[in-house]
């Protein structure tokens, strides 16, 4: 079958080990079934393993992606949980097993004609979402989910900020939040962005670092390095930042008397459970919201989504579709 692989680590040059062709098709063994992918999302991880964050050499050649949509072997039209783990290990949240793996970091992932999953990772496709759309939101509209609604403790009606509101993760957060009735305020380095931002739903927009009107309940925090000093200065005393991803670096000062003085909180979040996919799934359908999807394009053309990804262009997602 047709796949793209990662066949080799480059921490400078991703695309180098970007692989497109011929790949043995899946033999699931038992309790796992074979899905026939319609559509598939492009994620930062995808880029991450490239690079050869969070996987190591001798795990290669890998299938890549996370997020699939398409039919099981009954025909029936099913969205694909990437979280491989053990809920009963870990007090009902498979997130919390240590033993946890997304799809494309032990098990071959999603950019394929077809792929194997667990059963249990199989949740019905809702009618109303296209394949497209379904591709999007197991990992960053799932991660935007758990961020929002699991980690940041926050009721409708609180005021939050997004950083770098062109992500996938950004606009999901702006779009989930702002159909749940949160106060959503964003920042990105571009004017194109802002005003993207506002149209998907953000209150106000702002240039990144640029002082707000007041200070925020909660941030989103996916940027990391170059955000994390006014992701602190934005939030009021007893604020929390929750935070999901860092691309831009992980080790920026931690400004500890900021964070006890003002008796902060940071709260990490990692995609999220498949209770709370299927309950993401009914939020889009009663609400209306839907992803933000920035292109679509054939599997075959993986490399011009993953270049406009490592590029920083985006507004939204990258689906390829089969
Ligand atoms: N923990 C989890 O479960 C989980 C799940 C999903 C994603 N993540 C992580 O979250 C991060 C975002 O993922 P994604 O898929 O949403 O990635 P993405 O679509 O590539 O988002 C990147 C966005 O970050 C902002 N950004 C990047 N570099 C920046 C810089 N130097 N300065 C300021 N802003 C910068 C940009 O916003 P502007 O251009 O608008 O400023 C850009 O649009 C990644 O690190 C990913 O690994 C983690």
């Amino acid at each position: 079958m047709f796949a793209v692989t990662a066949t080799r680590i480059d921490a400078d040059d991703p695309l180098a080990g970007l692989g497109l062709g011929e790949h043995p098709d899946p033999s699931p063994p038992d309790g796992w079934e074979t899905v026939t992918v319609r559509a598939a999302s492009l994620n930062h991880h995808d880029v991450w393993t490239l690079r050869g964050v969070g996987i190591s050499a001798d795990r290669l050649p890998i299938i890549l992606g996370c997020d699939a949509a398409g039919v099981d072997g009954t025909g029936r039209e099913v969205v694909v949980h990437s979280v491989i783990g053990d809920p009963g290990s870990a007090g009902g949240d498979e997130t919390f097993d240590p033993a946890r793996s997304l799809l494309s970091e032990r098990y071959d992932g999603t950019f394929a004609e077809r792929v194997m999953v667990p059963r249990r990772n199989l949740l019905p496709k809702p009618a109303a979402l296209s394949f497209e759309e379904a591709a999007c939101l197991p990992t960053a509209y799932l991660t935007a989910y758990r961020m929002l609604f699991s980690r940041s403790g926050l009721e409708p009606g609180s005021t939050l900020l997004v950083q770098g509101a062109g992500g996938g993760v950004a606009t999901a957060l702006i779009i989930l939040g702002r159909a749940a009735g949160f106060r959503v305020w964003a920042t990105s380095r571009s004017e194109a962005k802002q005003e993207r931002a506002l149209e998907l739903g953000a209150d106000q927009v702002f240039p990144a670092g640029s002082r707000l009107p007041e200070r925020v309940d909660a941030v989103m925090e996916t940027v990391g390095e170059a955000t994390w000093a006014h992701s602190l200065r934005a939030l009021r005393p007893g604020g929390r930042i929750v935070i999901c991803g860092a691309t831009s670096g992980q080790v920026p000062p931690a400004e500890l008397n900021r964070v006890f003085f003002l008796q902060l909180s940071v709260v990490g979040s990692t995609m999220g459970s498949r209770g709370e996919l299927g309950r993401l799934l009914r939020f889009c359908e009663q609400t209306g919201a839907r992803p933000r999807i920035d292109r679509a394009l054939p599997l075959a053309q993986a490399r011009d989504g993953f270049a406009a990804m490592i590029s920083g262009e985006l507004f939204g997602k990258v689906v390829f579709t089969l």
